[in-house]
C-alpha cells in the first residue's frame, strides 16, 4: 500500500522537537511522506506558517485538525482565514448542525478548494457518563445519536469523517443506505506488538493497521506509536508492507 494512508499525528510536540522527529521520517519514508496532522496546541502556538512551512521543508500533505465547531457565520468566516494554506484535510464538528456544516463547505470552497472537510462526530474522550450528564441519554442514545450526525455529513455532501475502527462498519452501512459515499479517517491504531503487550495508552478502543484498513478505513492516524518508538525504521517498513 505504501504510506499514503498513513496520516501521522504531532500532538504536543514542541517545534524543535518535530522538526527532529520529521527529518528522521522524511529518511525513512524514502520519497514518500505520509501526511501530517497539526492539531489545535501547535496551530495556535505557531500560526499559519508552521503549515505551509511544514508542507514545503518535508513535502508532505496536512492534516489541519482544528474542529471548528461555532456558529455557522463564525466557522465560515474562519476557514476563509486560512485562505491560501497548503491543507489536505480540515476537520469541523458535526454537533454544529447543517446549517455550520454547509457554510463551512461554502467557505472551503472559496478558499481552500483542494482541501477535504472532515467531520468529527464524538470526541472519543467523552463516556457514558458524560453522554448522561450533559444530554440525559444512555447507551441507544448515543448511537442514535452518532448515526444523526453522520448522516448529516452524508445530506450535506461533506468530503469524510474521522471516527474510531468500531464505527467504521455503521458508517458504510449508511453510506449504502444513502449511495453516497465518506472518507473514513481513524485514529486509536496501534501496532499489532503494541496491542499483544497492552500498550494502549490513553485509546480505549484499538485496532491494528491492518484490521482498520480490513474494516473499511481510508486513512489510518498514528501518533505515539510513530512520534515515541526508538525504532521508527521497523514501523515504517511495518506500514509500508500493508
Ligand atoms: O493515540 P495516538 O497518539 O495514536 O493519537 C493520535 C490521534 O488520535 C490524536 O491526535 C487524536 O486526534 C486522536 N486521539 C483520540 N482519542 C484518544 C487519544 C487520541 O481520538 N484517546
Amino acid at each position: 500500500m505504501g504510506l499514503k494512508k498513513i496520516i501521522v499525528a504531532l500532538d504536543n510536540m514542541k517545534r524543535e522537537d518535530a522538526e527532529v522527529f520529521l527529518t528522521k521520517l522524511q529518511k525513512q519514508s524514502l520519497d514518500e511522506m505520509p501526511m501530517v496532522k497539526i492539531g489545535l496546541e501547535m496551530f495556535l502556538k505557531h500560526g499559519p506558517s508552521l503549515v505551509t512551512e511544514i508542507h514545503e521543508k518535508y513535502n508532505t500533505p496536512i492534516f489541519l485538525d482544528l474542529k471548528l465547531h461555532d456558529i455557522p457565520n463564525t466557522v465560515h468566516k474562519a476557514i476563509l482565514s486560512l485562505e491560501g494554506l497548503p491543507i489536505k484535510f480540515l476537520t469541523i464538528h458535526l454537533s454544529g448542525g447543517v446549517k455550520m456544516i454547509e457554510k463551512a463547505i461554502e467557505a472551503q470552497k472559496l478558499a481552500l478548494p483542494h482541501t477535504d472537510l472532515l467531520g468529527v462526530s464524538f470526541l472519543t474522550s467523552l463516556g457514558a457518563e458524560d453522554f448522561n450528564q450533559i444530554w440525559d441519554i444512555g447507551t441507544d442514545g448515543i448511537s442514535a445519536a452518532f448515526e444523526r450526525l453522520i448522516n448529516l455529513a452524508l445530506e450535506t455532501n461533506l468530503a469524510g469523517v474521522v471516527s474510531s475502527v468500531n464505527e467504521v462498519e455503521l458508517i458504510k452501512e449508511l453510506e449504502s443506505r444513502s449511495s453516497k459515499s465518506l472518507i473514513k479517517v481513524t485514529p486509536g491504531i496501534r501496532f499489532e506488538d503494541e496491542i499483544k503487550e497492552g500498550q494502549l495508552g490513553d485509546q480505549k478502543r484499538v485496532a491494528s493497521p491492518s484490521e482498520a484498513l480490513k474494516n473499511g478505513s481510508n486513512f489510518l492516524v498514528i501518533g505515539r506509536s510513530l512520534t515515541q518508538t526508538t525504532s521508527l525504521d521497523k514501523r515504517m517498513d511495518q506500514l509500508r508492507q500493508l
